[in-house]
């Protein structure tokens, strides 16, 4: 992981993560920083880098030019490291074509509020770009020409936005495998699971009259795992009431969803893989958001709950998805949000543990956005080209080639499903589709997740080669409605 800090403090930011576990980390290679003066690149020859504003007000202004000149370098030496080092998933290129895109956090106390949930996803980036402002802040065209994110630390103001920086590359250096000694203690530490942590406890056994609880020098492992769980989930009743309501929701939506694994596993998953916010969860029906691809996603098992749970969606937002798991529902949302395209399909899951054998042994490649038009020709009913050019750039989109073009693809949807699998007319009943999502499935499962993909409505080639993979089908349908 590499993180570029723009800054006109840099010292503050190298020296500040320079010790400890991430000086550790930086020695061993596992994370890299970079702090660039932005002051080293104004044209001014006064090496000034700010102004007065424009209408009057207190203060002065970061000017643009210093700050898009520092980040299109950064971009630039990025752009020569991966070229260098030949990364396999090639990086889209700016709208220029120049350079790659990077994310560029501005660090702003009017930006999204910084979460655990965020570290985790800007720690699978490989590169982050974090802009830091002073004095009463940066020139807006120069925001709005580089800056993909606006994070805030919190609702109070600091001086600068180096330590707000610092403060998220730490976060999310422990989220980068290899920084902490113990994989294992990324995962179990506070706010995993929603739950804070458990009390801890060392030598001596008993300090000032206070023994160390009993169960701890037990031995019996399964006893403490269990009394450390109750801990967890007191201490976080008491002291963090919001985080325990939404802990105790995920319990209940897993509960009802688990009453129909298979029929329901796009709805687990979506809880297991953390990318969705449990919204409403009773004991017959839940209703979920995911973030990734932005859908709606509810099973209830009679209308009146229904009913119920679709009065939570906002009506406002303009793009509305939903992925449904009964047909009353499917009639409802048409009633009450006017939505009626819909894609029945029937789910399958796999619920092997190790990935399927496969015969036929195929190059299977990333696809870059150069094959996107290839890949659009074969969805333009179903899936806008911006929609597929944003998976590929994701790395989600795989294919294979034969005499140097696309003969076949597939890849994994926003919210995680596989799917978008097609061989062209001239490659089929040869194996590249088995072999492409025996892949995706191996990928899935190297994370630790089920592996499930839905299949449109009488699409037999593709029930046939869920069969042939292991999959099981689930008995209910589900639609999809956008
Ligand atoms: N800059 C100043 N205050 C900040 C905050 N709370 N979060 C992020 N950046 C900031």
């Amino acid at each position: 992981m590499h993180f570029h800090v723009l800054t006109l403090f840099p010292e503050m930011v190298s020296q500040g993560l320079s010790e400890s576990i991430l000086g550790r980390a930086a020695k061993k290679g596992c994370i890299e920083l970079e702090a660039v003066n932005i002051r080293d690149y104004t044209e001014n020859k006064h090496k000034k880098v700010d102004d007065y504003p424009y209408g009057g007000g207190a203060g002065m202004l970061m000017q643009a030019q210093p700050v898009y000149d520092a980040c299109a370098a950064v971009k630039e030496r990025i752009a020569m490291r991966r070229a260098e080092e030949g990364t396999p998933i090639p990086d889209a290129a700016d709208e220029k074509g120049e350079l790659p895109r990077v994310r560029v956090i501005y660090v702003t106390p009017q930006g999204e509020v910084f979460t655990q949930q965020m570290a985790e996803e800007l720690a699978r980036e490989e590169d982050l770009i974090f802009l830091c402002g002073h004095y009463e802040g940066i020139d807006e065209r120069v925001l709005e020409e580089v800056v993909t994110d606006y994070v805030s630390i919190g609702d109070y103001v600091l001086t600068g936005g180096e330590l707000p920086a610092m403060v998220m590359i730490d976060a999310v250096s422990r989220m980068v495998p290899g920084v902490l000694k113990n994989e294992e203690s990324a995962e179990t530490e506070s706010f995993q699971g929603g739950l804070l942590e458990y009390p801890q406890y060392t030598r001596p056994e008993v300090w000032h009259d206070r023994p160390v609880p009993p169960v701890l020098l037990s031995g019996d492992h399964s006893k403490v795992e269990k009394w450390r769980l109750e801990q967890s989930e007191e201490r976080t009743r008491q002291r963090r009431p919001e985080l325990y309501e939404a802990y105790s929701r995920t319990d209940r939506a897993v509960s009802y969803l688990s009453k129909d694994r298979l029929s329901h596993m796009d709805m687990l998953e979506v809880i297991r893989r953390g990318q969705a916010d449990v919204i409403r969860a009773e004991e017959s029906g839940v209703l979920l958001h995911d973030r990734p691809s932005g859908a709606w996603m509810l099973s209830a098992s009679d209308e009146d709950m229904g009913e119920r749970l679709l009065s939570e969606i906002p009506r406002e937002e303009k793009e509305l998805l939903f992925l449904v798991h009964q047909a009353f529902l499917r009639d409802s949302i048409a009633r009450r949000f006017h939505r009626n395209l819909v894609n029945e399909c029937i789910q399958a899951v796999y619920t092997r543990k190790r990935p399927p054998a496969c015969a036929a042994d195929f190059m299977v490649r990333p696809l870059v956005p150069q094959n996107v038009d290839a890949v659009y020709e074969s969805y333009h009913a179903v899936h806008s080209r911006t929609y597929l050019l944003e998976r590929i750039e994701a790395g989600e989109m795989f294919g294979i080639d034969e005499n140097g073009r696309l003969a076949a693809f597939a890849g994994t949807h926003a919210e995680g499903s596989m799917g978008m699998l097609e061989v062209l007319p001239d490659h089929r009943r040869r194996g590249m589709g088995e072999a492409l999502e025996a892949c995706l499935i191996a990928r899935q499962l190297e994370k630790g997740w089920v592996p499930f993909c839905q299949i449109f409505d009488g699409n037999e080639p593709s029930l046939r080669l869920q069969k042939k993979l292991g999959l099981k089908l689930a008995s209910g349908r589900l639609y999809w409605i956008s």
